[in-house]
Formats: structure tokens, C-alpha cells, sequence
């Protein structure tokens, strides 16, 4: 009655807004992720991170900072003359992170860490390389496990590193490229090769006023080759033999994507593996455009890069891919999601990478859909309240969370005074995967060992559940390795895409049966996180050790 009075287009625009409000509303949430404080004081500043297949997670600042906010236990300190702050120091400037009971752990390095790099050899070990002044030539090796430590091997290395790069091999050696003004490569363990190798490619990248071809992104080709990308272009090398298999063109427009104009770099993920000839992509996203650096000398801050590049490292003719993401970033850290998605997290719209260089914060990740078409990959997430920027870090964590920390964009820990306070909370992005609404497409591997040994080719059985109705066709597992990561750059970061047949086994019971790569050039030995996904929503992952 009254009703028909009621223009029929009001009555309409009445209902859409009375459906899209909430569903809007509902949307906005779903899609744009979760962050959560973990602790609001760790100590230290995680300037590096690395997660271990014990669900811990070593972090490490640098010595020759002062006081940290963390005491070595049982009384001990660190007594070295030759550190630049202080002689004697009874601080922990390295932390283990337990991920199950949310709490930290003090541990003693002995020599200076900071700005170094490294990665998980095949049983677990992290061996990490260099840093800066008496650590320089320093190996320094942790075994995961509730009561290990750092054990320092003094001249570990032939070359000072600072600032390199390390990548794990199929042969289980370490490759260490780069560092300041070192124009080389040497390999770790020193077994068959002791020698130190000259790169010129690092030469030819680098300026030596700003030194802009800082930690190179480097990612192990399927072929068993690696790319290296520095300042704004890249080669693929042979470091078995010292030479330079392809040059790939410079990225278009011709800014540096590498440190101190710090982006960042995933290989993509692996996918089709059992297929005859398996392709690579990389994708660089942010950076600081040319002369940044040189402006924030003289405080002019300089807007970030907005354009990713991506390329298949696997053609023989291949060209960049520009694409342009939501928010300009430099120092961002790219994260591999066990769903193959990418995250780009933390970091700042100005300036560039070095102390105090870095301006107006990024508090919003961007999700990255690389199987999208062009034009709809970008998605940006819910903001962070802390500013991440100049030695900040973000990793994956086994139950597919985000954790980030860090921030120090100063000489010391300063708290007070300064734009960017030095950062000692860990914080975890949760992405949308995690939310309830999910609960009813989210597998859940049902293992009986947490620790499986799985072996190049051979055949994989996943038993899993999915309490909803099961989409077979989108269903996939996937193997992540765990980065080494600092300075926005996560070494040995790489997913493998392993599609299965799935079977039903019972009541909202299934099994999806994989391949296991087929080689270390596609999956260098050691552990990975295992995931199943249904509908792009991951389980929690399991450990499992592929040799
Ligand atoms: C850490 O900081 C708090 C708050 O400023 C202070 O009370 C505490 O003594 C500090 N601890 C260490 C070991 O420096
Ligand atoms: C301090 O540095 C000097 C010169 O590099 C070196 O010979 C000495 O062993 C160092 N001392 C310690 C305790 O590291
Ligand atoms: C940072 O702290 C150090 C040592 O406490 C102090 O000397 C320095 O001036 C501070 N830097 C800034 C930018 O406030």
C-alpha cells in the first residue's frame, strides 16, 4: 500500500545499500588481514631474522651498538677490546624466538653481526657469514635446538663480507656473493674450493661514490644457474665454471632496485614441475629512483619507485614486465605466502635505505596475485601502527602468519629524540587465509611424524581433512624454504608448487598424492614448510627435510 508509493529506483537503491553495507563491510575485513602485537619488547632490534625447522626464530642486531634492552644470562658478558661502544658489555644483541610459547630467549655472539647474511645449510643448521669489523671474516654456526648457541669460527671466510649476499646450492655449499668492496664469490663450507673468484658484474654495477649494488638479489635458476640482479640489471651465471651465461636487459627506466635504493626479489613460485621444460620467473618490486640516495644526503627525500618488473628467467630472449603496484615502496620486504601469493611489507614512500635516510612510513601491505591477469595482482591490506623502516624484517612463519620487526634507522638505539625510535617489537600480519570465515575450506595435515624425510622424485601421500565441501580440482601442496632475511631482501626464499591428485579416504578425510622435485637445482636439500591448499587457503604447514 504505502509501499507502492515508494518510487520504484528508490526502492531499489534502498536495497543495494542495505546489501552492500554489510556484505562491503564484510569484504573490506576479509580481505584485508589481521596485525597483532607478539611482544612489545624483544631486547634487541631485529635486524636479521631466520626461522628454524624447530619453530624458532634466531634474530640478531649488531655488537657495537651499546647497551640492548635484554641481559646475557646467568651474569655472563662479552668482553672485546676492539668493539667501537663498549669494551665490555653484559647485553644479548642476539635473540631466539619461540613461535608456540611467544617468548625470547637471550643468546651470546661474540663478534660483530651487523649487515651480514645467511642461510640454512641441509640438516637444519643456520650458517651465517661476515658483518663488520672484527666479525667480518667470521662464520658463525647455530644449531636449532632449546639450549644451542652461536659457535663463531674465526677465519671462516677469505674476503670480508658486508653487505653480501649467500645462497644455499644443490650441493649443499653455501655460494657468498659480494659485500662492500669485495668484487667476488667464495663458498662455504671451504670443501673442494678455497679460492676466492672475481665477479665482474660487480664491478660493472657498481658506483663507487654510493656503492649501489648492495645485497644482490640472487635466486637458483631451475637450470642450476644463478640469477643475480645488482643495482638495475642482471646476469645468469655459472659459478661452477665463472661465467656468465645470459645477460638479461636492464630494467626498464633504469633505477636501482638494490641497496641503498633497496626493493626487493622473490623467485616466483615453481610450478609444473614434472613438465619437460620448467620456467622461472623473478619478480623486483620498489626501490629508489636514481640520485635518491644522494638527496636524502641533503635532506631531500626523494618519492619510491611504484612499478614491480617481472621476467621469465628462463627464456632465452627475455623481457621485463613493468607493472604498477598501489603504493610506491622502498625497503620493502617481499614474502612468498604458502598459497603462491606474494606480500610486500613495511618500508617507506621516501628516501632511501642508510641511517636516517628514510621517510613517511608504508603502514600498508600489498598482496601480490602472480597467477591474476595483469592489471588485477595488487590488493592492499589493513595497516600496521608501527613504522617499519631501515633494518626491519618480515619472514613466514609455519602457521602461515607474517612476522615483522625491527626498525632502526639509527647509529645506536635511540629511543627518544628521533623521528623512527629504534623498533624492539615483533608484530604478525595475519593474512585473510587465517580468518574463522575460512575455518571450513582450511585443510589440516593429518601426519603422524612432525618431521618428514621426502626424497628427490619419489612419490608424496598428504592425508588431510577439510571439514567443509572439498573443491578437488583447487586443491595443491605446496613447499616453502625459509629465508635468511635482512635489509627487505629474504635469501633462499622459494616456493615449489606440487599438484596431486586427491582421493577420499573417509568422512571429510582425503589424501592428495605429489611428486617431490626432482632435483637440487629445483630444491636445494634441506627443510621445508609443506602445505596443503584448498581454494587458495592454506593448512599449517609441517617440516619436511627433501635430500
Ligand atoms: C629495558 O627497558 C626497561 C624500560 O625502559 C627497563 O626498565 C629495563 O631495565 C631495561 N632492561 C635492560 C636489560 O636493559
Ligand atoms: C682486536 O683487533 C686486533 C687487530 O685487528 C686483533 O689482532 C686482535 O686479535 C683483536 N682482539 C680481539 C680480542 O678480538
Ligand atoms: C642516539 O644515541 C646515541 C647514544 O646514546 C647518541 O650519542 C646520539 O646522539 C643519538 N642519536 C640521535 C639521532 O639522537
Amino acid at each position: 500500500m504505502s509501499k507502492t508509493h515508494i518510487p520504484f529506483f528508490l526502492l531499489w537503491q534502498l536495497l543495494l545499500l542495505l546489501a552492500a553495507v554489510p556484505s562491503r563491510r564484510l569484504l573490506c575485513h576479509a580481505a584485508g588481514g589481521q596485525w597483532k602485537f607478539l611482544l612489545r619488547n624483544i631486547g634487541i632490534s631485529a635486524m636479521h631474522m631466520q626461522l628454524l625447522n624447530n619453530d624458532r626464530v634466531v634474530m640478531f642486531d649488531r655488537t657495537d651498538f651499546g647497551l640492548s634492552n635484554i641481559s646475557l644470562p646467568d651474569g655472563k658478558c662479552r668482553v672485546d677490546p676492539n668493539d667501537s661502544a663498549l669494551t665490555t658489555d653484559c647485553t644479548a644483541h642476539s635473540v631466539e624466538y619461540d613461535v608456540a610459547s611467544n617468548s625470547i630467549r637471550p643468546l651470546m655472539v661474540l663478534t660483530d653481526v651487523w649487515c651480514s647474511s645467511g642461510a640454512l645449510m641441509p640438516d637444519g643448521r643456520l650458517v651465517q657469514t661476515g658483518g663488520y669489523n672484527d666479525g667480518d671474516h667470521v662464520v658463525r654456526v647455530f644449531r636449532p635446538c632449546k639450549t644451542c648457541d652461536w659457535q663463531e669460527i674465526g677465519l671462516g671466510l677469505i674476503q670480508r663480507r658486508w653487505y653480501a649476499t649467500n645462497q644455499i646450492l644443490p650441493d649443499g655449499r653455501q655460494i657468498i656473493i659480494g659485500g662492500r668492496r669485495a668484487f667476488n664469490y667464495e663458498f662455504y663450507p671451504k670443501t673442494g674450493s678455497t679460492k676466492l673468484y672475481n665477479m665482474p658484474f660487480l664491478v660493472q654495477t657498481n658506483d663507487p661514490a654510493i656503492e649501489n649494488n648492495l645485497y644482490p638479489f640472487v635466486h637458483l635458476n631451475v637450470d642450476g644457474n644463478l640469477f643475480i640482479f645488482a643495482n638495475n640489471r642482471a646476469i645468469l651465471f655459472d659459478y661452477s665454471k665463472g661465467v656468465v651465461v645470459r645477460t638479461y636487459p636492464q630494467i626498464p627506466g633504469g633505477d636501482p632496485r638494490s641497496y641503498p635504493s633497496t626493493g626487493s626479489s622473490v623467485l616466483l613460485p615453481l610450478k609444473n614441475l614434472q613438465g619437460a621444460a620448467i620456467e622461472a620467473e623473478v619478480l623486483i618490486c620498489g626501490g629508489a629512483p636514481k640520485g635518491s640516495f644522494r638527496s636524502a644526503g641533503s635532506n631531500n627525500f626523494v618519492g619510491a619507485l611504484n612499478t614491480c618488473g617481472r621476467i621469465k628467467i628462463t627464456d632465452t630472449a627475455p623481457q621485463w614486465a613493468m607493472e604498477t603496484m598501489p603504493l610506491a615502496r622502498v625497503m620493502g620486504d617481499m614474502v612468498l605466502l604458502p598459497n603462491g601469493n606474494v606480500i610486500i611489507i613495511n618500508g617507506a614512500a621516501a628516501g632511501t635505505a642508510a641511517w636516517e635516510y628514510g621517510r613517511d612510513p608504508v603502514l600498508k601491505p600489498v598482496i601480490y596475485r602472480p597467477d591474476n591477469p595483469a592489471g588485477s595482482r595488487f590488493e592492499v591490506q589493513n595497516p600496521t601502527t608501527i613504522p617499519r623502516m631501515y633494518h626491519s624484517t618480515a619472514i613466514l612463519l609455519r602457521d602461515g602468519r607474517v612476522l615483522v620487526g625491527g626498525s632502526n634507522p639509527h647509529m645506536y638505539y635511540n629511543f627518544t629524540g628521533v623521528l623512527f625510535p629504534t623498533e624492539l617489537s615483533l608484530e604478525a600480519f595475519s593474512p585473510a587465509y587465517l580468518e574463522s570465515g575460512s575455518a571450513n575450506l582450511r585443510p589440516k595435515i593429518i601426519s603422524s611424524a612432525s618431521q618428514t624425510k621426502i626424497g628427490y622424485g619419489k612419490q608424496l601421500t598428504i592425508r588431510f581433512t577439510v571439514s567443509g565441501a572439498l573443491n578437488a580440482k583447487l586443491v595443491s601442496a605446496t613447499m616453502v624454504a625459509p629465508s635468511f632475511t635482512t635489509h627487505s631482501y629474504g635469501m633462499n626464499q622459494r616456493l615449489l608448487v606440487l599438484g596431486g591428485n586427491v582421493r577420499t579416504v573417509g568422512k571429510s578425510t582425503y589424501e592428495v598424492v605429489v611428486t617431490a622435485p626432482g632435483s637440487g637445482n629445483l630444491a636445494p636439500s634441506g627443510f621445508y614448510l609443506l602445505f596443503v591448499v584448498h581454494e587458495a587457503i592454506p593448512s599449517e604447514g609441517i617440516w619436511v627435510q627433501i635430500q
